[in-house]
């Protein structure tokens, strides 16, 4: 990964989460907090972005990727949407006080921007094992209903990839070790979709998951999600993958 940002689990005071020190985030405990996946999305996306881009942040939460690529001059315009009224309320303050050139949407998935044509998307819906979810801390409030598998929402946006919905549009998304990852790899290779992994970060499972050996055992036995031990400790991947309708 890039060194540029570093992701510092400190707050300035409860309600700010500050990436580096020139960016920070209004968060609240109802938003989910930008983390790995986050930093390795923005990381992606800013190697691909090409001059008047125009790019759509979908699954939001704060706001914080659309509005770290607009603070960097990455981005000209903020585009972004998410199913909680709680994220899009976020995003949008976090974006007026960056900026006027912002659209933040309250849609479930791409619903509200059918008249919209993007050059990139960058869709970080949830996409773990709704199972995970239910023993982790990360989606306490942001909902995810991606299924068991967490597979629901990429092959949904990977369906619409499919039936050229996006149109000369390039997607990057992140594959969680804690989703069925060779589900999506199948799905792409049916459709002879094309597909680049720009990056894969390894990262330790945090305590809260790794006391539910039980549960975790049995989704890994039915290959809903993936992870390895390395010196007796638990390990899964983010992977950032990329697609190229253009
Ligand atoms: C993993 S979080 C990512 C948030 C943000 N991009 C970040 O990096 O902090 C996933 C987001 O997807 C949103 N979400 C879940 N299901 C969705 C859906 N069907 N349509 C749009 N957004 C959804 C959640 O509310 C949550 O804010």
């Amino acid at each position: 990964m890039v060194g540029l940002i570093k992701l510092v689990t400190k707050y300035i005071n409860k309600n700010y989460k500050i990436l580096d020190n020139k960016f920070s985030i209004f968060l609240n405990k109802r938003i989910f907090e930008p983390n790995l996946t986050t930093i390795l999305l923005i990381d992606a996306a800013r190697k691909i972005i090409k001059k008047n881009d125009k790019v759509l942040d979908l699954g939001c939460g704060s706001g914080v990727i659309g509005c770290y690529l607009y603070k960097n001059k990455i981005i000209k315009y903020i585009y972004g949407s998410d199913i909680s009224k709680a994220a899009v309320n976020c995003s949008i303050y976090n974006s007026k006080k960056l900026t006027k050139n912002y659209d933040i949407r309250l849609s479930n998935s791409l619903n509200s921007w059918k008249n919209e044509r993007f050059n990139l998307i960058i869709n970080d819906i949830s996409g773990i094992s709704a199972k995970i979810n239910s023993i982790s801390k990360w989606f306490k409030f942001a909902p995810n209903q991606s299924g068991n598998d967490g597979t629901k929402f990429t092959i949904n946006i990977l369906k619409d990839f499919k039936n050229k919905k996006f149109k000369n549009a390039r997607l990057i998304f992140p594959v969680l070790g804690l989703s069925n990852r060779e589900k999506i790899i199948k799905f792409l290779k049916k459709n002879k979709i094309n597909f680049k992994i720009l990056s894969k970060k390894e990262w330790p499972l945090p305590k809260d998951l790794v006391k539910h050996q039980g549960i975790l055992k049995k989704l890994k036995s039915e290959k809903k999600i993936n992870y390895h031990e390395k010196f007796s400790i638990l390990f899964t991947t983010t992977e950032i993958f990329y697609l190229n309708n253009e």
